[in-house]
């Protein structure tokens, strides 16, 4: 007996509050329960679970969903593994619906890992009767112990060798799903992937071989040949090393990301046991989630090439989205982090990371670079452009050290800094908003409406305590539309006990669907809290009812056994409907 689908079916046994405080600490506030948002950095907890509805938000960057969408989310699953794991991890029986669960293409992983390992072992051990190899490695620097740590292999130069030596345990159809064999569609036939190459295995955090990078020994292209993506290997989700470097974390929480294999074993076989890398893509934001799960501070070390210098450039902005410390190296002479540790030793890369600079910093460097500031003209661009950067960072006490920087290098005064930072963020607003109000496009009645009622909601949250009685009358007896007549009912309670308003005291407070939805509207009218005329508000809202109340009066009209009385009534809107219309157009 099957009821319902296998979402609902785990949905139902599981508590989010107590599945999410598996991940992060939680704390209970009011009804609902906060914590520190995982998919974002934040000092104030923004991050709410509400248990009536099994549902959590982040009002600081959206998140939002059920408790199958946060390990999602959390452990970058897809759907149906995320259903598995909390399965899996709450013992619910799922057994059920796995045989008509036809959205899943059945993946072997089991065999599949097996099939990685072997070949990675196989690699490893083909290593020891491969001399040009050996003299390879030992050329680059690298001792047995470092050659054992990383499961350095070598794929020998023949067509089908890992093929002959796994073909006996698995299917070459198994050898070609993960990457291993490669189909020759004419000769009808299959041949390695890999050949004649130093093997990198590529391991996941929790130990799995789920890849290759294999590199030529001269200099033949490509120089590095990686495993294709497979149901096992997500390039944008994998992080070489990290399965070393996690465990290395203890006493500090911070990783190095760089840019190649090598680098990350050079710096381990150094004592950098915390150095990671990607896999020759771009860095992307699972990358650094992935990142922010084991450490707490990111230093991006990447080649100091402008190919490099680029990239990082890149990636601090993906990271800075994500983790709240990156700071950046730069190694200079274009060196990558393997030639540095050859040229200057381990010593002088650590005072390299512990000068490492800050994203912003890392910026305005990089810009500096385009510029000769001999020249007043130049300077003045640099200055411009610079001081855009520094109005981006959010912390006002960080933004001033920038400006001091600036200030004290270029020998410019400092206020004249300051004033184009701080035009930089403020007049764009400014001017777009002004933009926006100017423009004069006919407002559809529901989107009118809306707009009011909003409007009205913003006016409340700031300055309640301005409203006069006959204004709370007044409010108190509209009927609002949809989830806007909640927020009112909610905020006319909020401010018989509260004085101020506080979105934070809202979020813990407010059941989850008025919060979000108040959140909404507060983020969409932004800056123009100041500018929102309550009485005029007020007025087009009464002008609306009353046109309401007309519309109904008139079609009441062509039922009534009591026309004369409708007909008073309508006459009695229209009087009130004229009167509120002189009074708007005499601004009162
Ligand atoms: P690098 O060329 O900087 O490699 O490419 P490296 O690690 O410093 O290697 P050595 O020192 O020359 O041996 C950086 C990374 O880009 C990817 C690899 O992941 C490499 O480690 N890459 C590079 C490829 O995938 N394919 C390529 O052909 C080249
Ligand atoms: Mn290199």
């Amino acid at each position: 007996m099957q009821k319902g689908n296998i979402f609902e079916h785990v949905l139902d046994q599981v508590n989010l509050v107590d599945l999410i405080s598996g991940y992060i600490p939680v704390e209970r506030a009011g009804r609902n329960y906060k914590a520190l948002c995982p998919f974002h950095s934040e000092k104030t907890a923004s991050f709410i679970i509400s248990e009536e509805k099994q549902l959590y938000h982040c009002f600081g960057c959206g998140a939002a969903g059920n408790a199958i969408n946060f390990v999602m989310q959390y452990e970058n699953l897809d759907y149906l593994d995320a259903v598995e794991l909390i399965a899996d991890r709450y013992n619910i029986d799922i057994s059920e619906f796995s045989s008509s669960n036809s959205q899943k293409k059945t993946v072997d992983y089991k065999l599949f890992y097996a099939v990685l390992r072997d070949a990675a072992n196989y690699y490893y051990k083909n290593l020891r009767t491969a001399p040009q190899a050996m003299a390879y490695l030992e050329k680059r620097g690298l001792n047995y112990d470092i050659i054992r740590t990383f499961g350095i292999g070598f794929s020998n130069d023949k067509w089908t060798d890992l093929i002959n030596r796994l073909g006996k345990k698995y299917s070459v159809a198994t050898l070609e799903q993960v990457g291993l064999a490669i189909e020759n569609k004419e000769k009808n036939s299959h041949y390695d992937r890999f050949r004649n190459r130093i093997m990198f295995p590529i391991v996941n955090p929790r130990g799995k071989v789920i890849g290759f990078g294999g590199r030529v020994m001269d200099d033949s292209l490509p120089k590095y040949l990686n495993s294709p993506e497979t149901d096992v290997f997500n390039k944008s989700q994998t992080l070489y090393g990290l399965h070393l470097a996690k465990d290395h974390l203890h006493e500090k929480k911070q990783l190095i990301i760089c840019e190649g294999y090598m680098d990350v074993i050079a710096l381990h076989a150094a004592g950098f046991q915390n150095a990671v890398a990607t896999l020759g893509t771009a860095m992307t934001v699972e990358h650094a989630r992935l990142m922010k799960r084991y450490s707490e501070e990111i230093v991006v070390c990447y080649d100091s090439d402008l190919a490099g210098q680029k990239a990082a450039l890149k990636s601090i902005d993906v990271l800075e989205g994500v983790v709240e410390k990156v700071r950046v190296v730069v190694l200079g002479e274009g060196l990558d982090p393997d030639e540095y540790i050859k040229k200057y030793g381990p010593e002088a890369f650590k005072e390299k990371v512990d000068d490492a600079v800050t994203g912003t910093a890392f910026k305005i460097r990089h810009l500096r670079q385009g510029f000769n500031l001999n020249s007043e003209q130049e300077k003045v661009t640099f200055l411009s452009k610079a001081s855009e950067i520094i109005s981006q960072v959010k912390n006002g006490f960080e933004k001033n050290l920038y400006i001091d920087e600036l200030s004290e290098s270029l020998g410019v005064n400092r206020g004249l800094i300051a004033n184009e930072v701080y035009k930089g963020s403020k007049g764009n607003h400014l001017s777009f908003h002004s933009q926006k109000k100017s423009r004069n496009i006919p407002i559809v009645e529901n989107d009118r409406r809306a707009l009011l009622e909003e409007q009205l909601i913003v006016y409340l949250t700031h300055a309640y305590s301005k409203l006069t009685d006959m204004q709370k009358t007044v409010i108190g007896a509209f009927e609002f539309s949809e989830s806007r007549q909640d927020i009112f009912s909610y905020l006319m309670t909020y401010f018989e006990g509260n004085d101020r308003f506080s979105m934070q005291h809202v979020i813990e407070e407010a059941d989850l669907d008025v919060s979000s939805a108040l959140e909404q509207i507060l983020e969409k009218h932004t800056d123009e809290e100041s500018d929102i005329d309550v009485d005029l508000v007020l007025n087009n809202i009464l002008l609306m009812k009353l046109d309401d109340a007309l519309d109904a009066l008139r079609k009441e009209l062509k039922t009534t056994d009591d026309v004369p009385k409708i007909e008073r009534e309508i006459q009695h809107k229209l009087l009130l409907k004229k009167e509120l219309t002189l009074k708007m157009r005499h601004g009162k």
